[in-house]
């Protein structure tokens, strides 16, 4: 990649930067990243989307789709940074860096492009929205942009790994996210004459330290599982036994197995609970981004691409936090990574920054994996 060209990527990245939007707002982002593409002759796809872009590289030899996915939303967060091209918009910063995904993936199609008479397949670009709030993933898949694609790749930056270096790892690489909430009913009444009532309050506290024997003694120790209660509401005053308890909380998973049984034991102990004290139970589940879970048949491909552009690879250690990325892999295979940023502080903080030189690691590694990929497929 020519110097010029990684000067200009991190003009463009600088610009996004003080000029964040956040999940389904990206309006302007969306028509710089369009102006920017047809720049650069690249295909847009005319799919019907508020917000975000899909566009192609198609190579001069036959072959199949795969797809590279950046996202491109920024956060909630007020900049405290002291960069030059810090946030220009109170109160919205690019505080997980998805300003760098975006002009990186940019990078890699201005690369493949340019030699397509080599490519043996298309490459699709894949510059997603609302990743933030774990919605644009499936608004794409709604709309159709994985129709056709085999496969599909995608990144993370990692403040805390070096630039030139991509982490790699099979399997589970980010958790699941899922979201409960629990209200207990009893029958409210007078605090001294408790055996008129039936009090929400005690079938609440026995679910919260018996929830955990979920974990304990329901869930395999070879698989990785935390249930956290974050939230109970119930009472206003100390002599009212109250009508009810909310409860909320999140489950988080690395294996989909662990994932599907766990709301199915926590209804049961939340209706078993209730019952047995005479109460009744609502329970709503709400499931946000399944695992990252990276296909083992690409990870020998990703390694030598990585090398082969010319860096260092490192194996990834999976995190908690989730990512909408998992979602496309419920439809076709893929595989996710981490790109060493070597920035100050971790992911949402205010003060989150990276090292610009990485730009040119991920556009490298992405364009040099779409080649490899398709002349093996
Ligand atoms: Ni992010």
């Amino acid at each position: 990649m020519t110097d010029e060209l990684v000067s200009d990527l991190i003009e463009k990245r600088r610009y996004l930067h003080r000029n964040p939007e956040l999940p389904f707002e990206e309006y302007n982002t969306t028509e710089h990243l369009k102006k920017w593409l047809k720049e650069n002759e690249i295909t847009i796809l005319s799919f019907d989307l508020e917000t975000g872009v899909i566009a192609e590289v198609k190579g001069e030899k036959d072959g199949p789709t795969i797809a590279i996915r950046s996202d491109i939303d920024a956060l909630p967060i007020y900049e405290k940074t002291e960069v030059s091209f810090r946030s220009e918009i109170d109160g919205k910063m690019h505080a997980c860096g998805h300003d760098f995904h975006a002009v990186s993936i940019l990078g890699a199609a201005i690369l493949i492009n340019e030699n397509k008479e080599q490519l043996h397949g298309t490459v699709r670009f894949i510059f997603q929205p609302a990743e933030e709030i774990a919605q644009g993933a499936k608004y794409l898949v709604d709309k159709g942009v994985l129709e056709n694609v085999t496969a599909i790749f995608g990144m993370h930056n990692k403040p805390d790994l070096p630039v030139g270096t991509v982490g790699v790892k099979s399997g589970g690489l980010m958790a699941s996210v899922d979201k409960f909430e629990i209200t207990f009913n009893g029958i409210g009444g007078h605090a001294g004459i408790p055996h008129h009532t039936i009090d929400p309050i005690i079938i609440a506290s026995q679910y919260v330290t018996n929830v955990q024997s979920i974990i304990a003694r329901r869930i395999d120790l070879f698989h990785n599982a935390v249930i956290s209660i974050t939230s109970i509401n119930g009472g206003n005053t100390w002599n009212v036994i109250p009508e009810k308890v909310v409860l909320q909380g999140t489950v988080r998973t690395f294996q989909q197995e662990a994932r599907e049984v766990i709301p199915g034991y926590m209804k049961k102990l939340a209706e078993t609970t209730a019952e047995g004290n005479g109460g009744t139970v609502e329970f709503q589940w709400n499931s946000y981004a399944p695992v990252v879970n990276n296909a083992r048949e690409y990870e020998s491909i990703v390694r030598e691409s990585v090398i082969e552009a010319g860096y260092e690879v490192v194996d990834a250690e999976p995190t908690s936090a989730g990512e909408d990325f998992a979602y496309y892999q419920n439809f076709i295979p893929g595989f996710f990574v981490w790109v060493g940023v070597d920035g100050p502080r971790e992911w949402h903080h205010p003060e989150f920054d990276l090292n610009e030189d990485a730009i040119k690691v991920a556009s490298e590694f992405f364009a040099t994996l779409a080649v490899n990929v398709l002349n093996h497929e």
